[in-house]
């Protein structure tokens, strides 16, 4: 089939830029971007390209060329699903906060009420593909509703799995690894995989494309970013043992790296990961596996989030133990909210973890973030419950200026590596704080010669 008009349902930080780099290359494809939250919309919408939603590098200047062209952003939902020959499914797949697999499972109501509308919908032959992160053979729940209650015509469920990571996103969809398309192996399904491969190959060479059956598909997603979190895991718990030991995790990371078996990539020790995929693809992973009774398979992958839970909070404890014992009523400064640079992503990011456990120690915590807003900031700690936000607005304030959030401050926490962050003038900083001047680097980010020789007292993950 010949694809001239695709839809995407879900405008955020996959569906979004996935669809503008699809429009950029496709221009012979018409691509409609639909999401129920008109104010997201809306952003997409704005005149000014500088406004969209996400913060992305290259994106703007994607969304721009691409919109109103062959790229567009609606909230008509039922028009873009009834016009498109593919439609893809890009919506959000959270933990499940309520009932069973609480803490655990993948919320999957978001996708089931897209499979619905589709079914409702459609009055001609779609292909159906799964964009979002899903539990393996989901594709079979979504084939059961779109059989059972749509219009009586043939749908084609292919899983197409994101491996896109923010902050690199453009450069990662013009340049994927590669691109994965499972389907079912009937004669229909293998022409839906190549209708698919089509559209992709418009810039993707055929060697990086992969086609697989649905349920490998769906479960690569989730052990590519078990992989992935379990290296930073691993990292992460060596660099304690560098700190007792007088080894230097850089330096560790550096050997290991030059392994080519290991490979150099994804070992920087950091205050743990943060981002919406890792924790809920891992945690969805080990309630998949408990749920086959393989147990021992469900323990080994939730150590990583162990891990990482006692990476943030060791951080904290770090800055507590070194600050004499006691942070209250101290200004502590946070360089960096994001949950990782050139991103406005904010979620599960560990700066958040650390900014509750200080606010515990009744400490004042003042944030630069060169991207993230002071409500975005509040409402991430608002979303702990852990004290009312009325108290959180007593506690955590945010600074337009890098310089006034520093001055005063007993310590400084480096929570996001921003490359803006090694510019900045130190020594400026160090004469404008409290004295001992502490820096707590949690991204190694910054040069401990340089810092110590103007007189702070740095301290870095895993030195
Ligand atoms: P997001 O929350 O940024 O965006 C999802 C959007 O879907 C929201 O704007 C929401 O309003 C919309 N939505 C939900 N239900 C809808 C419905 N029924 N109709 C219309 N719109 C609806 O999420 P995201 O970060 O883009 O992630 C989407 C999926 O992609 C998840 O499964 C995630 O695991 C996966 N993924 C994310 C990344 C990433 O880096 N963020 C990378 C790879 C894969
Ligand atoms: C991840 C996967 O990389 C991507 O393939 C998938 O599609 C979505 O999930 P993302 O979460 O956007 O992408 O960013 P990523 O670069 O993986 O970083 C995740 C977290 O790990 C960040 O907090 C980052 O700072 C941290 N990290 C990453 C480290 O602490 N050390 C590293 O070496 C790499």
């Amino acid at each position: 089939m010949k694809i001239t008009k695709i839809c995407c349902i879900g405008a955020g930080y996959v569906g979004g830029p996935t669809m503008a780099v699809i429009a950029q290359k496709c221009p012979h494809i018409q691509v409609t971007v639909v999401d129920l939250n008109k104010e997201r919309i809306d952003a997409w919408n704005d005149t000014d390209t500088n406004n969209i939603p996400i913060y992305e590098p290259g994106l703007s200047t994607i969304v721009a060329e691409a919109r109103g062209r062959n790229l567009f952003f609606s909230t008509n939902v039922e028009q873009a699903i009834d016009e498109a020959q593919i439609i893809f499914i890009s919506v959000n797949t959270p933990t499940k906060t309520y009932g069973k697999g609480k803490g655990m499972a993948a919320d999957l109501k978001y996708i089931e009420l897209c499979a619905r509308q589709i079914a409702k919908i459609a009055k001609d032959n779609k292909i159906v593909v799964e964009k979002s992160t899903l539990p393996v053979r989901t594709a079979e729940a979504i084939k059961s509703i779109l059989d059972n209650t749509g219009n009586g015509v043939q749908f084609q469920i292919l899983s197409n799995p994101e491996f896109l990571a923010e902050g690199t996103a453009v450069t990662d969809l013009l340049n994927p690894d590669r691109i994965l398309i499972g389907g079912d192996e009937s004669i229909e399904g293998q022409k839906a995989i190549t209708s698919l491969v089509d559209v992709y190959s418009n810039w993707v060479s055929k060697d990086k494309i992969l086609t697989t059956n649905v349920w490998s598909s769906e479960l690569s997603k989730l052990t590519a970013n078990a992989f992935l979190a379990q290296r930073i895991s691993s990292i992460n718990a060596m660099s304690e043992l560098c700190e007792k030991t007088g080894a230097n995790i850089t330096e560790v990371a550096d050997a290991i790296g030059m392994d080519s078996r290991i490979g150099s990539k994804f070992l920087k020790a950091s205050v743990g990961f943060g981002g919406s995929c890792f924790q809920k693809d891992i945690l969805n992973l080990v309630y998949i596996a408990k749920s086959y009774g393989l147990n021992e398979v469900a323990d080994y992958w939730e150590q990583i989030i162990i891990m990482n839970d006692h990476q943030k909070k060791r951080f904290s404890n770090k800055i507590i133990q070194t600050l004499y014992n006691t942070v209250a009523d101290k200004k502590i400064t946070f360089l960096g909210w994001a949950f990782k640079k050139d991103t406005n992503d904010t979620r599960e990011s560990a700066a958040i973890y650390v900014a509750n456990d200080l606010i515990s120690e009744q400490a004042k915590i003042a944030v630069y973030d060169p991207k993230v807003s002071l409500k975005k900031i509040l409402a991430d700690l608002d979303y702990l419950e852990t004290r009312t936000s009325v108290e959180n607005t007593n506690s955590l304030t945010s600074f337009d200026n890098p310089y006034e959030a520093c001055k005063n401050a007993h310590a400084i926490a480096i929570l996001t590596e921003w490359d803006e962050f090694k510019d900045y003038d130190w020594q400026k900083i160090y004469d404008s704080m409290q004295k001992p001047a502490f820096v707590f680097d949690g991204r190694n980010l910054l040069n401990s010669q340089q810092l110590k020789a103007i007189g702070f007292v740095y301290q870095a993950i895993g030195s």
